[in-house]
């Protein structure tokens, strides 16, 4: 079994993110600037936030974080994103997700600007990455991406099973790995809440990629000997051996499958850094205006 090492390979990013930083002062140029805008108190929206402003610190980019109250109304907010699509001095932007609801989520995505949409969630990105065309692609799924690139796993002909069907994960990780590309070329099972029989696909499955949110759900009996795991799942869970009394949980039962698995991805350490990591790198494509040239 190895180890996949998210850390490991995002402070690779981080460190060829900063070199193409240096480059753009040295020239005179304007650094990326991305800006996040934080809708409430949610918790884990708070931390996620904090770290992609961190993120932008460590790499050079420029980062403007915009804090909005919980009560705040839809056309506020959608004025919010216009002001952010109009500020030349932001190259990309993101809203977190999710959002209180009285806002309608499919409403904020449609009115970021396509070319400054480095969470890559607007449809045109979306349907451009189905057409192979360039597109921001989203961040989890990217970083997953880059993991198989980074420790050589073959993809092509492989059977994929990807268990969840998220907007921001399981859906677009689908879509990507089936493309006609590298990696990509897999045949892919989109399993979900409806699937039947979900072990009958993850026993079969040469590549697994689990992103439901229920902690320890993938287990050995569910998948076969030398199985590619990647584990979206990110769950607290309370836990007697840390001070905390918590600690954090994948969606895989990592000691119970580990032996079983040619690679997997640990949580935490796994894919949870390569997220971050994409987002700073579809900052610096927008910075460069490489997806919409024209
Ligand atoms: N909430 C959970 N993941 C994400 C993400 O990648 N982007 C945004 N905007 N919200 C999220």
């Amino acid at each position: 079994m190895k180890l996949i090492d998210g850390r490991k390979v995002s402070e690779e990013i981080y460190q060829s993110l900063k070199i193409e930083v240096d480059k753009i002062k040295s020239a005179g140029g304007k650094v990326p600037h991305l800006a996040a805008v934080l809708v409430g108190n949610n918790p884990a929206s708070q931390t996620y936030v904090n770290a992609k402003v961190k993120a932008c610190e460590q790499v050079g980019f420029g980062s403007t974080l915009v804090k909005l109250d919980e009560s705040i109304s839809e056309i506020e907010l959608l004025a919010a994103i216009q002001k952010l699509n109009d500020n030349t001095e932001i190259d990309g932007f993101i809203v977190q997700l999710p959002l209180p609801k009285q806002i309608n989520e499919n409403k904020v995505t449609q009115a970021i600007l396509p070319q400054k949409d480095v969470d890559g969630f607007h449809p045109t990105n979306l349907g451009r990455m189905v057409l192979n065309l360039p597109s921001y692609l989203p961040a989890t799924p990217f970083g997953i991406v880059k993991l198989l690139e980074a420790y050589e796993i073959d993809t092509a002909g492989k059977h994929c099973v990807v268990i969840g069907r998220s907007h921001i994960v399981g859906s677009p990780m689908s879509i990507l790995l089936a493309r006609n590309s590298n990696p990509g070329n897999c045949t892919v099972t989109l399993c979900h809440s409806r699937t039947q029989n979900l072990s009958h696909y993850t026993q079969q499955a040469d590549i697994i990629i689990v992103a439901l949110g229920k902690p320890y759900f993938l287990k050995k009996e569910m998948i076969k000997e030398g199985v590619v795991v990647i584990d979206v799942g990110i769950s607290r869970v309370e836990s007697s051996s840390t001070k905390s009394g918590f600690k954090l949980a994948g969606d895989a039962d990592f000691d119970d499958i580990a032996e079983k698995c040619s690679y997997i991805t640990p949580v935490p350490g796994g894919v949870g850094p390569m997220t971050i990591a994409s987002l700073m790198f579809n900052t610096l494509l927008a910075n460069r205006k490489e997806i919409y040239k024209d």
